[in-house]
């Protein structure tokens, strides 16, 4: 199973525009099935667009739905025949002898199945472009039905029901039944493409990709076949164990708190108080929600009022929910510095962190320049120790010094700054030069 989380629904999109169009590029006659719902809407958009606009050609592929309500007569419009006309199949050259959709007004839904099961005899899917329900669905099969299901007709669960109000207008107007082909034949097709996005979806996702093959998640059946790419957006995979690769901007990727690695031993190592709160506070808060962090403090003897910046600096700590512990030095020279080493190494080692984070090497701060040597010290001696570095006032981030780059969420940022505020150093900071630096990436995006 290939797995690919995108940074928004509109990257799903394209994203799975692209692999459709491959499919068709490679075989114009390729037979596809296809999904209702709101999640392939933006694909079908791209695939009406680049009809119009690139000669994008159906005339020789072959449609079929994957599913349909029963008993629709007075919502014609909330039908998926509707649906799919309206979406896509109006919109593009596919021949109509190509189209496979059941009909919702039959009067025989059990004939409608066979008719539908003979078809996919003679059109083995290429492709089959699937949504997923809350509740784990793939087409209209439910939790509880049997995995190697064929097309028939189905009991449509309350919670789908609920969710699906929305295109009717009220639960009572949402069919009780549907015909849907069944797992077996969706797993029949030579590829799968499974689309989700969305928080709400979180739940079905992680069932689907993390926990054993299950009834109670149909889709959890796709990790049977061997080839199912699913596209989400970092939403749909926040509950995922897989890590999530970001987007990459101007050579940058730039990941999300989904992102980030779980169970490590992370230490902060910096030359001021307030640098990992102030300058790295997102990260750290981040990292500390699945993994130990602590920062490490380089401070000078002669510091002003000590006592009281260390217990501001330990309060800002704990609020964003990591341990700062301080290595206090003799004197502010270099040379005294380096008869700190021996206590730097020795905590390092007490610590064994699995990465350690450390100013960036364009920091004009001596002090930051040395921690970030004792960094990179330890890292060399130790196996499998990662070394990240963040950005202070003093050591901005040249554009293009890194590869790859966390984004942060607004509630992060707003913590960040209520746990600053405390202490009462700050005014000497140069937040303006900070400001700037974000500028740098605002300019490449
Ligand atoms: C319906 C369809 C499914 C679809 C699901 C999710 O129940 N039968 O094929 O995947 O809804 O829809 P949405 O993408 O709107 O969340």
């Amino acid at each position: 199973m290939e797995f690919s989380v995108c940074r928004t629904p509109i990257q799903v999109s394209d994203a799975a525009f692209e692999i459709v169009v491959a499919q068709l590029r490679k075989k114009p006659s390729s037979v596809l099935l296809l999904s209702s719902g709101s999640t392939p809407l933006g694909l079908y958009k791209r695939l009406v667009a680049a009809h119009r606009d690139q000669d994008l050609d159906f005339s020789k592929a072959v449609l079929i739905g994957l599913d349909e309500y029963l008993g629709l007569d007075a919502h014609y419009e909330s039908s998926f025949h509707y649906f799919f006309n309206h979406e896509l199949l109006s919109r593009v050259n596919v021949s109509r002898k190509n189209v496979f959709l059941f009909n919702p007004h039959t009067t025989d839904p059990k004939k409608e199945c066979e008719k539908m099961a003979v078809i996919l005899r003679h059109h083995r899917p290429d492709l089959a472009i699937l949504g997923i329900g809350r509740n784990g669905h793939i087409a209209f099969n439910e939790p509880g039905g049997a995995l190697n299901s064929k097309c028939r007709v189905v009991d449509v669960s309350h919670a789908t029901r609920l969710d699906n109000a929305r295109f009717f207008g009220s639960l009572d107007a949402v069919p009780r039944q549907a015909m849907t082909l069944g797992i077996f034949d969706i797993l029949y097709a030579h590829r799968v493409l499974l689309m989700a996005t969305g928080a709400e979806k979180a739940h079905a996702v992680h069932a689907a990709l993390d926990e054993s093959v299950s009834v109670n998640c149909p889709a959890s059946a796709l990790q049977r076949h061997d080839d199912t790419v699913v596209l989400c957006d970092a939403w749909a995979a926040s509950k995922t164990r897989y890590p999530p690769a970001g987007p990459v901007l101007g050579g940058i990727e730039i990941a999300n708190v989904f992102s980030l690695p779980r169970g490590k031993r992370v230490v902060f190592l910096s030359s001021r108080l307030s640098d990992v709160s102030l300058s790295a506070g997102a990260l750290a808060q981040s990292l500390a929600r699945k993994n130990t962090v602590v920062s490490v403090v380089a401070e000078h003897a002669q510091s002003f009022e000590r006592s009281v910046i260390e217990s501001q600096a330990k309060s800002q700590a704990r609020m964003l929910g990591f341990k700062c512990l301080f290595v206090r030095s003799k004197a502010a020279s270099k040379k005294d510095l380096l008869g700190d080493e021996k206590k730097w190494r020795y905590l390092l080692s007490t610590l064994s962190p699995d990465i350690v984070v450390v100013p960036n090497r364009f920091s004009t701060d001596s002090t930051d320049r040395w921690v970030r040597k004792v960094g990179l010290a330890y890292a060399t001696t130790k196996k499998r120790c990662a070394v990240w570095s963040f950005e202070t006032d003093r050591g901005l981030f040249e554009a293009k010094a890194c590869d790859l780059v966390f984004e942060f969420g607004t509630d992060m940022l707003l913590s960040k700054i209520v746990a600053v505020r405390r202490l009462s150093h700050l005014r000497h900071l140069r937040l303006d030069v900070s400001a700037k630096s974000l500028a740098v990436f605002r300019k490449l995006a």
